[in-house]
């Protein structure tokens, strides 16, 4: 299976650039969007359902996606709008296609790739517009640190718990989350501030080595997790699994040609 993965499009900060149409766009069998396409999830299902009509795309929600709105409202609101579509928005859910199944999740973090996680959420709390630009309960409250937490909490459940059960095909988990502590040396989404690093990746590589059975069956890593939110390009094995990163970030900017990862390729596809 052909996979078209990549992440972090942020419409809401791009001018001049589009997806490839037409002769331009790669052959492809599922698209895989790993969060931050726009604010408002419900707005990034009707973008590619204009512009990927025709194969399946996995959509999973990134940060910004809940940003200027409540968490759980617009994936609600985004869920409907993909109902009986080809687009699958995936949160603590999967789907299979062909013989490959998907289970995405936005993820969050535990804050404490720094090894210190209060510090890590105190840090996030004070400056990350995660923490300022999101609502949660029905619009109530604040999305604070601590509901981030309890999320990845709850994702890394779901993740687990799928990597345990029986299966005969490929397994791929989208996430928006990074989910290996560091990658490569380039600048990306973290703005270079190490003490952030807690909010944008967490350590999971246990995951991506089998384990044996502790009654949920035996762990058998996925063969692909594909994430974005760092806004770098990253394509390396850790233990079994292939971890693909394939974001482009903010820009172009108005009269310019380039945005943030200048190894994004918009035209990447993976086979598994
Ligand atoms: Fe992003
Ligand atoms: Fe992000």
């Amino acid at each position: 299976m052909r996979l078209w993965p990549m992440s972090d499009l942020h419409l809401e900060s791009t001018r001049g650039w589009d997806l490839p149409a037409g002769d331009a766009r790669p052959d492809f069998d599922v698209m895989v969007l790993a969060g931050d396409l726009v604010p408002r999830m419900e707005r990034g299902v009707k973008w590619l359902l204009e512009r990927v009509p025709d194969r399946p795309v996995i959509y999973v929600a990134g940060n910004h996606e809940a940003y200027g709105t409540d968490i759980d409202r617009t994936l609600e609101k985004a869920q409907a709008l993909a109902a009986g579509t080809n687009v699958h928005v995936l949160e603590k859910e999967t789907v299979t296609i062909g013989d490959v199944t998907f289970a995405g999740c936005t993820m969050w973090t535990d804050f404490s790739i720094n090894g210190d996680p209060y510090r890590g959420m105190a840090i996030a709390g004070e400056r990350m517009n995660d923490f300022k630009k999101i609502r949660t309960a029905s619009y109530q409250q604040r999305f604070l640190p601590h509901h981030a937490l309890t999320r990845y909490r709850r994702s890394i459940d779901f993740l687990e718990t799928e990597l345990r059960k029986k299966r005969t095909g490929p397994f791929v988990i989208v996430t928006h989350h990074a989910p290996i502590p560091e990658m490569t040396s380039e600048p990306g989404g973290t703005g270079n501030d190490p003490t952030l690093d807690p909010a944008f990746r967490s350590d999971l590589r246990r995951l991506m080595a089998p384990a044996p059975d502790d009654g949920r069956g035996a762990l058998l890593p996925a063969d692909l997790w594909a994430f974005g939110h760092t806004h770098e390009s990253f394509d390396q094995v850790i233990g079994s699994t292939r971890l693909v990163s394939n974001a482009k970030g903010y820009g172009p900017w108005p009269g310019q040609r380039t945005w943030d990862n200048p190894d994004f390729n918009e035209k990447l596809v993976i086979e598994i």
